[in-house]
């Protein structure tokens, strides 16, 4: 029997050869399929060195991730180390490796407690409040006039919240109030009037949450202030035995998505109690599918990001002692099977978005 082409490449080519996770995102109808990525200067502690050519060979498929992330070089203590002494060299590394592998860039994060340059939170630092309200317009003018043109989003503003559902006690709050969150995103705006401006935080991705509730009521501050804030991100960094189901995803999404345009998940990884087995690794397949299902089912979902791909270079073990394996490749380079989890769900999702799309047109049509 003689085989047509197509049949006979279907026969000889195994699907992950050609099913990449950015293709089939954008074919299930999203914006894009990321990772977020670390430069060398911040990855000199990982502990496999040597593996940057099979980890560049990966990163750099524009097939694969559509989007990236710096996981660090944009934030205040890489970019104002000094009080009006900004530095984009970490940044810059992230950013023109997106342009070079041809990624949209999403740009992280301006007005965060953590990972600040020690100038703004340093005990004697003394505030007042007309002198930090100007800390934060310059640092933002600065950083985001810098990257303007350049990023499809910022997280303007990174954990306001504590887990309660209050605000947390940053530097920021201590001295201004709730009011620092509408600043900045208004400051972000006028810097750059077409970046997309989030609210990004962990812990807001189930619907009945006193975090998830604080979310929702940070984005009604802001629009109430009368500035722009076009998303909610949702950093999702989850446990593979405890994760949320797509139901709950949704409801989430769908709740965000009566106040903003868009939601993403920013930073998605779900780590594992180590050892990896077969059970945990099973858990950790329905959490990414979840993510993946409900991101397709729910329109404003613009895409989803995991925070780097490759388990050597997670966050995950040093913050989190006893769990990891959190990412889409072990530290050999095999994929998890998160990762064909994830492709059998985009394939069988892929004309869903336009259908649903479709299917409340023709009503529309029909009530008319
Ligand atoms: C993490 C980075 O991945 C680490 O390399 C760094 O040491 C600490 O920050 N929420 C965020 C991210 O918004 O910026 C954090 O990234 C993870 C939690």
């Amino acid at each position: 029997m003689r085989l047509s082409a197509p049949l006979l490449t279907a026969v000889l080519l195994p699907a992950t050869t050609t099913a990449q996770l950015h293709q089939l995102a954008k074919e299930a109808g999203l914006l894009y399929f990321g990772a977020a990525t670390d430069t060398p200067y911040q990855r000199e502690r990982a502990p496999f060195p040597q593996s940057y050519s099979q980890y560049d060979a990966i990163f750099n498929s524009p097939t694969e991730f559509g989007q990236t992330t710096p996981t660090n070089g944009q934030k205040w203590l890489f970019t104002e180390p000094s009080p009006r002494l900004f530095n984009f060299t970490e940044g810059d590394y992230v950013a023109d490796l997106a342009q070079r592998t041809n990624k949209l860039l999403r740009c992280h994060a301006l007005v965060w407690h953590s990972q600040l340059a020690p100038w703004v939170d340093s005990p004697d630092a003394n505030w007042t409040a007309p002198a930090l309200r100007d800390a934060i317009t310059r640092h933002i003018r600065g950083v985001v006039g810098y990257y303007r043109g350049k990023c499809y989003a910022w997280d303007v503003v990174n954990e306001a919240l504590d887990e309660d559902g209050s605000y947390r006690k940053s530097v920021f709050y201590n001295v201004l109030g709730e009011s620092y969150i509408p600043l900045a995103f208004a400051a972000a705006a006028e810097a750059d009037p077409h970046a997309k401006l989030y609210y990004n935080d962990y812990g807001i991705e189930r619907p009945t949450s006193n975090k998830t509730a604080g979310a929702r009521r940070i984005v009604e501050l802001v629009q109430k202030a009368g500035a722009r804030i076009d998303g909610v991100g949702m950093q999702a960094h989850m446990h593979a035995d405890v994760h949320p189901s797509e139901a709950e995803l949704v409801a989430t999404m769908e709740g965000y998505a009566k106040l903003v345009k868009e939601v993403a998940f920013t930073e998605l990884d779900v780590r594992i109690e180590m050892p990896v087995n077969a059970t945990n690794l099973a858990w950790q397949t329905d959490a990414y599918q979840n993510v993946v299902s409900s991101c397709v089912k729910v329109k404003a979902c613009v895409g989803i990001t995991v925070w780097d791909f490759y388990d050597a270079f997670s966050w995950v073990p040093a913050v989190f002692p006893g769990q990891g394996a959190s990412l889409l490749w072990f530290d050999d380079f095999t994929k998890h099977p998160a990762y064909d989890g994830m492709v059998q769900t985009f394939k069988k999702l892929a004309g869903v978005r336009k259908g649903g799309r479709d299917c409340k047109q023709k009503r529309r049509v029909k009530g008319n």
